[in-house]
């Protein structure tokens, strides 16, 4: 075989809670600021859907994790829902979400899937956001206490944990560019959103460690590679500060236990520095991570600012660089990315050579495509566009490996077609076809393809 994984490779998809759960106000579970955004700008969202249509998990768990079985998953990744489990964010825990994690988890383990477990992926719950949300260090407390809990419920099943997953994009969704609830645009705001949110990960990780479990503690970061338009020095100096501000304020302290000093001298510089209190640092130095999820679908090209600077605009991350599109790139048209394999092959080695080689897995990596149901033959959806974008993938990921990068699996987004926030169902990401109207679940070519290629841990 020519692409050949290592013994004991991971093979699996990832989903979130939100995107698959439906349900979103039943079981005793409280509104996120998904729901409440939805009830009131439907319109923002593509086609009017909300977070309680979907998938159904709640409802299909079972009939899920036999498909799962089906696709040769060993391992998948979801998350938790914080306002399910504790509805109020702060007070009892809620039993009819026990007994539902409980069994989710217990049925993986039977099938002979290992949980990979998040703990937050962009569900804020509503009443923890009245409060501040991520502004407010008493969310982070209670975060903390969040994730205790899981960890006393749950621990005794889940070996692998995620404080976050892709911390970085509530920053930007929620407080720079309007994609995510509450909808500010404000730099300061957003770096004090991103640094609580590395609080909030190094208090978990703490509680994680200090509770004596017997499994690893990560986070699930998308990291985007930074590729300066030129070997000129002002583009390399737009490509590094983009990698600095989308990469690195989540990478170095969760790999490093410290923030770059080059990040902060530039905060600092344009006055942008989140207000800091005494232990903190030695509480980021304890927030270093077991295991590193990377969710990789597009690289980042930059280039100097053709233009000068505003000097009375408000500072935001374009006023250190321009987007740059690189002639001849690759996209996938539907969802607006570039597509670039060699990507997932510069993130392992940049790992490898500047991070001490920690252990990591690719956690998430996908291709959306819009009205699959042109590609439907014999019944089933012939997603060849997808084949050849995961195979292309593994192949760099392959060629990483065998240079000793510690990349220990290869999940992908997603296992059924599932809610994308505001593009709600345009994009189709699944292995598995799903009829919204009747919840009909149907394998996609590439779930056979990518069963095939578990279950002999490699592919021609
Ligand atoms: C990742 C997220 O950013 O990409 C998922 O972890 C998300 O929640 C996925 O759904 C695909 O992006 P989108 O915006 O097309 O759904």
């Amino acid at each position: 075989m020519r692409y050949r994984f290592p013994e004991n490779f991971w093979w699996g998809s990832a989903c979130s809670a939100l995107q698959t759960e439906g349900d979103s106000l039943n079981g005793g579970k409280s509104q996120t600021t998904w729901d409440v955004w939805f009830a009131r700008q439907p319109g923002r969202f593509h086609q009017g859907i909300g977070p309680e249509n979907t998938s159904g998990f709640y409802q299909h768990w079972k009939q899920d994790i036999a498909l799962l079985k089906q696709l040769k998953h060993n391992s998948f990744r979801t998350s938790l829902s914080w306002s399910r489990l504790i509805p109020d964010g702060t007070g009892e825990v809620n039993p009819e979400a026990v007994e539902f994690y409980s069994h989710v988890i217990d049925e993986l383990l039977a099938q002979g899937i290992t949980p990979f477990i998040t703990l937050f992926h962009f569900d804020m719950p509503m009443v923890m956001q009245e409060k501040g949300g991520w502004e407010n260090r008493d969310v982070v407390a209670a975060f903390c206490r969040y994730a205790q809990i899981c960890f006393d419920l749950f621990g005794n099943r889940v070996k692998h944990w995620f404080t976050f997953n892709e911390p970085i994009v509530p920053v930007e969704g929620g407080y720079l560019y309007d994609f995510h609830y509450p909808n500010v645009v404000d730099f300061r705001r957003a770096a004090t959103v991103a640094y609580h949110t590395v609080l909030a990960h190094s208090l978990a990780v703490r509680a994680y460690r200090a509770g004596s479990h017997d499994g690893e503690i990560g986070v699930v970061l998308n990291l985007t590679p930074s590729y300066p338009r030129s070997a000129h020095p002002a583009d390399v100096k737009a490509a590094h500060h983009a990698d600095l501000l989308f990469n690195r304020s989540f990478l170095d302290p969760v790999l490093k236990g410290e923030y770059p000093a080059d990040l902060i001298a530039l905060l600092k510089e344009y006055d942008q520095l989140p207000a800091c209190q005494p232990g903190d640092k030695e509480l980021i130095a304890d927030g270093k991570i077991d295991l590193l999820g990377i969710n990789y679908y597009q690289p980042r090209r930059v280039k100097c600012r053709d233009s000068a600077v505003n000097p009375d605009a408000p500072f935001m991350p374009e006023t250190l660089f321009d987007y740059y599109e690189m002639p001849g790139r690759k996209m996938n048209p539907y969802r607006g990315w570039e597509i670039y394999e060699p990507g997932i092959y510069d993130i392992i080695t940049n790992l490898r050579d500047h991070y001490g080689n920690p252990r990591c897995f690719i956690s998430e990596n996908g291709m959306g495509v819009e009205n699959e149901q042109r590609f439907i033959e014999n019944g089933h959806i012939n997603d060849h566009y997808r084949i050849e974008f995961v195979s292309e993938h593994l192949k760099w990921l392959h060629k990483g490996i065998s240079e000793g990068c510690n990349c220990l699996g290869y999940h992908m987004w997603t296992f059924i077609d599932n809610w994308s926030w505001l593009n709600g169902y345009k994009n189709r990401y699944g292995f598995v076809q799903l009829d919204l109207e009747t919840q009909q679940r149907t394998i996609k070519q590439s779930g056979k393809w990518f069963a095939n290629t578990a279950e002999h841990n490699g592919f021609d």
